[in-house]
């Protein structure tokens, strides 16, 4: 069983970003430059954005983080993306999610520039990613693609079982292993809270990829020896002998599952550290596209 390390594979994306921003300064020419919006004082969301600047920082991005009071009005929000979309010197922009409930978050995603939008939210990345058209992927998605080519984990006519239909998740990914190239090629299959009979499913699934947000849902049982296991996972369950008073757990029962899998992603250090990795790819791609 071979562990798809995603902090491991996050600080080797996050060094080879390094050594093009280097590059990039010495032949004189402007760093990417990622901007974060959050709106409010969520303690998750400070904790998210500030790592991404963070993160920024340390492969030599600029940054610039722009926080807006939890009051302000949808137009006043509106117009502070227009001037983020008008501003040259940003490469691209996240605007932090969830959103005051005042706020309609569609409304929001929809005035993002789609040639900005690192996140790759807005409806013209995800119909051209779904194109096979360059397109900015949404980092959870970005990620798992880039565990699966990293580790050269066989998809290519392989039965995929997606557990999960979001739109920055689930959705995504199963388009993405259905198309041609690295990761891809497979057979892709969605099963939702509607399915019927999913263990029938994932036992037929050389690739499961758990995107559900039930702890430990995926048991041992429910998968066929040797099948590879993407857990998209984060649940915070109660734990009082923990220090925090919770613990992270993934939708997979990993110890009873990894004792069939040939390859599997932790929780936490899995699919995770991989999107922060990713956000950078999409500024550094950004940069490259928008100045072409
Ligand atoms: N909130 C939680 N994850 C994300 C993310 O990837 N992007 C944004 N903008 N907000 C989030």
């Amino acid at each position: 069983m071979i562990r798809l390390d995603g902090k491991e594979t996050s600080n080797t994306i996050k060094e080879e970003i390094k050594v093009q921003v280097t590059e990039m300064k010495a032949k004189g020419e402007r760093v990417p430059h990622l901007a974060a919006v959050l709106v409010g004082t969520d303690g998750a969301s400070l904790t998210y954005v500030g790592s991404k600047v963070r993160s920024c920082e340390y492969v030599g991005f600029d940054s610039t983080l722009i926080q807006l009071e939890e009051t302000i009005t949808e137009e006043a929000l509106l117009a502070q993306i227009d001037t983020l979309n008008k501003d040259e010197r940003l490469d691209g922009y996240i605007v932090q999610l969830p959103l005051p409930k005042h706020i309609d978050e569609e409304k929001i995603l929809l005035a993002i520039d789609p040639k900005k939008d690192v996140d790759g939210f807005h409806p013209a990345n995800f119909g051209r990613m779904a194109l096979d058209l360059d397109a900015f992927i949404p980092a959870t998605p970005f990620g798992i693609m880039q565990l699966l080519e990293r580790y050269k984990v066989p998809t290519s006519g392989k039965h995929c079982v997606v557990v999960g239909r979001s739109h920055i998740v689930g959705r995504p990914i199963s388009i993405l292993m259905s198309q041609k190239g690295p990761a891809g090629d497979a057979t892709v299959t969605v099963a939702h809270s509607r399915t019927q009979n999913l263990a029938e499913l994932t036992r037929q699934a050389d690739i499961v990829v758990m995107a559900l947000g039930i702890p430990e849902y995926l048991t041992a049982d429910m998968v066929k020896e040797g099948a590879a296991i993407i857990d998209v996972g984060i649940t915070r369950v109660a734990d009082e002998s923990h220090p925090k008073g919770y613990v992270i757990k993934g939708d997979v029962a990993f110890d009873e599952v990894a004792a069939k899998a040939s390859y599997i992603t932790p929780v936490p250090g899995g699919v995770g550290p991989m999107t922060i990795a990713m956000l950078l790819k999409n500024t550094l791609l950004a940069r490259q596209w928008n100045q072409a």
